[in-house]
Order: structure tokens, then C-alpha cells, then sequence
């Protein structure tokens, strides 16, 4: 497949990894459609772009205006979903229905609309606690939150999908993903928020690892398989394959904006910080993420940008963008 001309629709296309895809894919020529319900998408995000681009106000839950929007098309990219942890923890039911009947309708529109590819955001929430590392795609799939097994249900429909009705679908097991329109709520957000504001990075324990992936790293991934169909269907991690522990993390943001010493705050898992107002720490919080990305690898695929450049570039964003941080969402 080649991108130029491809007929593209993003669910959550106006959200921050789905803005990403889409303003490449466009850039690459596709005709790019963006359905998102602006539940936490902005339009401005996709302000700008020259190419072939409409967005539809919709809602991957009303199966009828999904489906009339992917007539005629190419692929499903699908980014939308419920993502917050917290969210999910309270409404388990309103997450499983954006995640798994989302997920499931927009299988069901592509076999109604003869649409033989899509790649499916999936996360590496999926594998929960890590019991070897880096975790590769072998690794058992045993979530701590429900928001992985949303996720992971989709990947199981995304198999028999596939099987079935002979669609290609790949399953994308994203790490942190952070750049340029990240939502703000998660750790690296709030160490940069505080930064801006010249305050060091406030830590709740900091042995917690992580791997961070930047944005458009991911959406070269995303473009190589649709490049790379015959060879891209099934579940791929995609990360960075470094683990960072959080307070190498904030250690990295204190010494490039030349910030006090991190804070170490008391604050146990689910409790209120005091120091970083309105955020709990999370329940059940991992203790180890790291992703083995050699599957993702054989692609021919490489993540390009490094935690420090990558880290600048959302802080540059952040600077010209303080409106957008101003509600947590975790
Ligand atoms: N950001 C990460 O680090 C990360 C990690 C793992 C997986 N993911 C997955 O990547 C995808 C994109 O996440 P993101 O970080 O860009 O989040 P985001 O909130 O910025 O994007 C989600 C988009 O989907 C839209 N949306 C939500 N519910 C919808 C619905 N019912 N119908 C139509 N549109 C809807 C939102 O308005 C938003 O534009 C999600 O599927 C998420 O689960 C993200």
C-alpha cells in the first residue's frame, strides 16, 4: 500500500496521538477523515493542515454514523477511547462500552463497508504488573486496571476479526506516549507544568519505571504498516525499549530547566498529593514497564527522537500552549 491517496478514517482523529496520525498521513497525501466526539480532542489540533482532511463530529458508540462515514474508505486508524484510569476505575461500564463495543463497532463497520485493514490502539496496560523485562509480546496478559482489559478485549476481537472475516488488524501496545498535545494529567505533564512555573518535579516514591515513546515515533510505526500490510498484522509493542525510572525522569527535567533538587512528597497509592493540587497518586500503580520492541523492529522501523529532544519538544509546545493544562485528567 502506498499512502498517497489512501482513504483514511481516524477515530479520535482529533485527539493527541490521533492528530499526530492524521496530520502525517495527510502530509503523506492520504484523503484523512477524523471522527472524533470532542469528549477530549480539540479541533484546533488539527488546525492548519493543508491537505485533504474533514472532520466528523461523531461518536464511535453510534454505530449507524460510523459506519455512513467509513463508505468508500481504505482503512480504519482507531485511536479513540476512555483512557482514564481513574474514570475507569469508577464507571468500569462506561469504559468497557467505549473500549469494547467502540471497538467492536468499528470492526463491524469496516466487514459492512468492505474496508480490509485497520490499526487498532491498543496499550501496553494490557500486560499489567511485569514479571520478566523488557516484556515482549509473549509476555502473559494480566491487567491491573480496567481500562487494560477494555483493551485488551478489543485485541481479542481484533483476532477473531481478523480470522473471520479475513481484515487485517494490527494491535498497537503503546508505552507512555508523550509529545507536542499530550494531555495533561500524567507524570512527565506535571513534572513540565511545574517547570514552566519554575517548581522542581514533585516525586511519590520514583523506582516506578516507565517507557516513554515519542509521538511521531509511534505514527512512523503506525504509517509503516500500512506500508508493510502482508507483514503487519497481530500485536506489536510499541516503545522505546529503554526503561526510565521517574526520578531519572525528573532528574532529566530538573537539570535541563535548571531546577531545585526533587521534592519528595509522602503520598501512598490513591492518596491525595498536597503538593500537586486536584492529583491523586494512582491505585494499583505499576511498578516496571518496559517493552521489547524487536518484533516492531523487523519492520525496519527505529524510535528516532531520545527522551531529552523529546522532552523539548513538548516543552516548547507547552509554552505556547499553557491554556490546554489547565484540568488534570489521570
Ligand atoms: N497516550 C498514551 O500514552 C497511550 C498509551 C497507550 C494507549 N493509548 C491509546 O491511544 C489512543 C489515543 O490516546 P491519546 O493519548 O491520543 O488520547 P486522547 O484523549 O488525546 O485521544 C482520544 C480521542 O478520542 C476521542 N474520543 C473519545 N471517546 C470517543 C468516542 N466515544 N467517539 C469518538 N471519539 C472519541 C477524544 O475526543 C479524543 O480526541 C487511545 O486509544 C489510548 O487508549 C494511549
Amino acid at each position: 500500500m502506498t499512502i498517497d491517496g489512501l482513504r483514511v478514517l481516524v477515530t479520535g482523529g482529533c485527539g493527541f496521538i490521533g492528530s499526530h496520525i492524521t496530520q502525517s498521513l495527510s502530509n503523506k497525501g492520504a484523503q484523512v477523515i477524523a471522527f472524533d466526539n470532542f469528549s477530549s480532542g480539540y479541533r484546533e489540533n488539527l488546525e492548519g493542515l493543508s491537505g485533504d482532511v474533514r472532520i466528523i463530529q461523531g461518536d464511535i458508540m453510534d454505530y449507524r454514523k460510523l459506519s455512513r462515514a467509513c463508505k468508500g474508505l481504505d482503512v480504519i486508524s482507531h485511536q479513540a477511547a476512555q483512557l482514564e484510569i481513574t474514570k475507569a476505575l469508577a464507571d468500569p461500564i462506561t469504559d468497557l462500552k467505549v473500549n469494547t463495543e467502540g471497538t467492536l463497532n468499528v470492526f463491524r463497520a469496516a466487514v459492512e463497508n468492505g474496508i480490509r485493514k485497520i490499526i487498532y490502539a491498543s496499550s501496553a496496560g494490557v500486560y499489567g504488573e511485569a514479571r520478566t523485562l523488557p516484556q515482549t509480546e509473549e509476555h502473559p496478559t494480566d491487567p491491573n486496571w480496567p481500562y487494560g482489559v477494555s483493551k485488551l478485549a478489543g485485541e481479542k476481537y481484533a483476532d477473531i476479526y481478523s480470522k473471520y472475516y479475513g481484515i487485517e488488524i494490527s494491535c498497537l501496545r503503546y508505552g507512555i506516549v508523550y509529545g507536542p498535545r499530550e494531555w495533561y494529567g500524567r507524570v512527565l505533564t506535571l513534572f513540565l507544568r511545574r517547570a514552566l512555573e519554575g517548581k522542581p518535579p514533585v516525586l511519590w516514591g520514583g523506582d516506578q519505571i516507565r517507557d516513554f515513546i515519542f509521538v511521531t515515533d509511534v505514527v512512523d510505526f503506525h504509517n509503516r504498516l500500512l506500508e508493510e500490510s502482508d507483514r503487519a498484522v497481530g500485536v506489536f509493542n510499541v516503545g522505546s525499549g529503554q526503561g526510565t525510572t521517574i526520578r531519572n525522569l525528573a532528574e532529566l527535567v530538573v537539570e535541563t530547566y535548571h531546577l531545585e533538587e526533587p521534592k519528595y512528597e509522602d503520598t501512598g497509592e490513591g492518596e491525595m498529593s498536597k503538593e500537586v493540587k486536584g492529583r491523586k497518586r494512582l491505585p494499583l500503580e505499576l511498578k516496571r514497564m518496559v517493552l521489547d520492541n524487536s518484533k516492531a523492529k523487523k519492520l525496519g522501523w527505529r524510535p528516532e527522537v531520545s527522551l531529552i529532544e523529546g522532552i523539548k519538544k513538548e516543552y516548547a509546545w507547552l509554552q505556547n500552549n499553557v491554556h490546554r493544562w489547565k484540568e488534570l485528567r489521570y
